[in-house]
């Protein structure tokens, strides 16, 4: 039997408990329900586990959720689980830990505080009157179709097994990320959800463009995050708003500058859905709603990068085909300029690739339940591996031209522009995840005349 004989979390500044208060607190309690339907991830996270377990036979596969990261003093991050964890259990809830071994899958979760001790009136993290109803172990149970056993439960494991902990095993982790690769069927409709869920947010934005204009890129990323909290679970990374020079920070999560007419808005931004699949997508908008002739000439440049980084996106090529395809549009057009120091073809040579002084980073990375999914895979799997019908990446080629860049003329200094879409590898080819979103110049003129209020 497992009994909670943990100390409540509480803080120096909660008021004494006296016993009176205490015993009274345990007394004359009805039950609260808690609406937890079979979810439908049960059977595809069995099949998951299964091909797991096959990969390391007669061993025991440890993945555990995580806990609760401390912000400040007393007050925490948001829970959201590791990765694998939910992969492979579907559990959501803190402090579980799943462990495989073989045919033998059990998930060890905190349950709900009962009533018979403080935790349930007391306890800051896990207490039913602080934090809200945590499912039973048997809800759980119902739930993932899966066993479930009090945390309190959990073997210390030090009998013949070979254990693997995925947080300190390089071999598990990497087999873990490498099975993540291709998406299975539900996986496919997440990420469709969590693009459809992205595309009303940067609506949301575009209708706002007056308050945009008023409080600057604080306003979107707030827009964005509302969306993202009503309809999905939160946002799959920092929302990047980056206004004029802003966008040739390529990770510009400050989001503290404002939104200027004249110059171009870069927004890359993700919803993460209910189930943990998250978008990342990136759109350029003039902030006049019309690209000036320079804005529009370096804006089609990469938009015919980008589309020919997606149109190479296809079963059966490297995955690093999309980057070559866009990067080689892209070196052309700077040669075009008059930028490079050499001809296109000698910068796209792998020993010289002086062009990327304004492209900087890679065209794809795996998109899942991570933006950066599958990081842990092997090279020969990822990064120099081949696509697979089910792979879902990103094609987000980009030029920066930063502030301080003496090598190009005044006006090319501090635009940055990057276009990024969500690409499914299909059987025949791809399909765009996140196609509802204007890409070409036009389109997007049109829609944000459309969005705004
Ligand atoms: N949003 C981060 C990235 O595009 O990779
Ligand atoms: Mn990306
Ligand atoms: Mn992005």
């Amino acid at each position: 039997m497992s009994e909670n004989t943990e100390q409540p979390n509480t803080e120096s500044h909660d008021p004494k408990v006296p016993e009176a208060w205490a015993s009274f607190m345990r007394e004359g309690w009805g039950d609260r329900e808690l609406d937890l339907p079979p979810h439908p991830i049960a059977d595809w996270a069995a099949a998951r586990r299964t091909k797991l377990a096959e990969a390391f036979p007669g061993e025991r596969l440890v993945i555990p959720a995580g806990t609760y990261k401390v912000r400040s003093n007393d007050t925490d991050y948001r829970f959201r689980p590791d990765t694998a964890h939910t992969y492979y259990s579907g559990n959501q809830t803190s402090d579980a830990v799943l462990v495989i071994e073989d045919g033998d899958h059990v998930l060890y979760a905190r349950p709900r505080s009962d009533r018979d001790s403080d935790e349930f009136f007391r306890d800051r993290q896990y207490g039913e009157l602080w934090a809200g109803r945590r499912p039973s172990l048997k809800e759980i149970s119902d739930s993932l179709g899966l066993e479930v056993k009090h945390i309190n439960d959990l073997p210390s494991f030090d009998d013949e097994h070979k254990v693997r902990d995925i947080t300190t095993d390089d071999d598990l982790a990497r087999v873990a990320s490498e099975q993540r690769l291709v998406k299975d069927e539900w996986e496919v409709g997440e990420l469709q959800e969590a693009c459809d869920i992205t595309a009303l947010g940067f609506a949301d934005c575009a209708a706002e463009w007056d308050r945009v204009l008023e409080f600057g890129e604080r306003w979107v990323e707030g827009t964005f995050f509302r969306r993202a909290r009503a309809m999905g679970n939160d946002i799959g990374y920092d929302s990047i708003v980056g206004g004029g020079k802003h966008a040739t920070t390529l990770h510009w999560i400050d989001n503290t500058g404002p939104i200027t007419p004249g110059e171009l808005v870069l927004l890359d931004m993700g919803v993460e859905g209910r189930n943990l699949y998250t978008a990342d997508v990136t759109r350029t908008l003039p902030v006049d709603g019309r690209f000036t002739a320079l804005q529009r000439d370096l804006y089609d440049l990469v938009y015919a990068a980008q589309d020919a980084g997606i149109a190479a996106v296809k079963p059966g090529v490297p995955f690093l085909a999309a980057h070559e395809a866009a990067m080689k549009v892209l070196a052309h057009g700077l040669e075009d300029l008059g930028l490079l120091p050499v001809s296109a073809e000698e910068a796209l040579a792998p020993d010289s690739k002086v062009y990327a002084r304004w492209t900087l980073h890679g065209t794809s990375h795996m998109l899942g339940m991570d933006v950066h999914d599958c990081g842990r895979a092997s090279d020969e799997a990822y990064r120099e591996g081949t696509l697979t019908a089910g792979m879902v990446l990103t094609v987000e080629p980009g030029l920066y031209f930063q502030e301080d860049d003496l090598l190009v003329p005044e006006e090319l200094r501090g635009i940055g522009i990057r276009i990024e879409d969500d690409i499914l590898v299909t059987a025949d080819g791809r399909t765009n995840l996140s196609a509802s979103l204007p890409r070409t110049s036009s389109d997007v003129e049109e829609w944000m005349a459309a969005q705004r209020r």
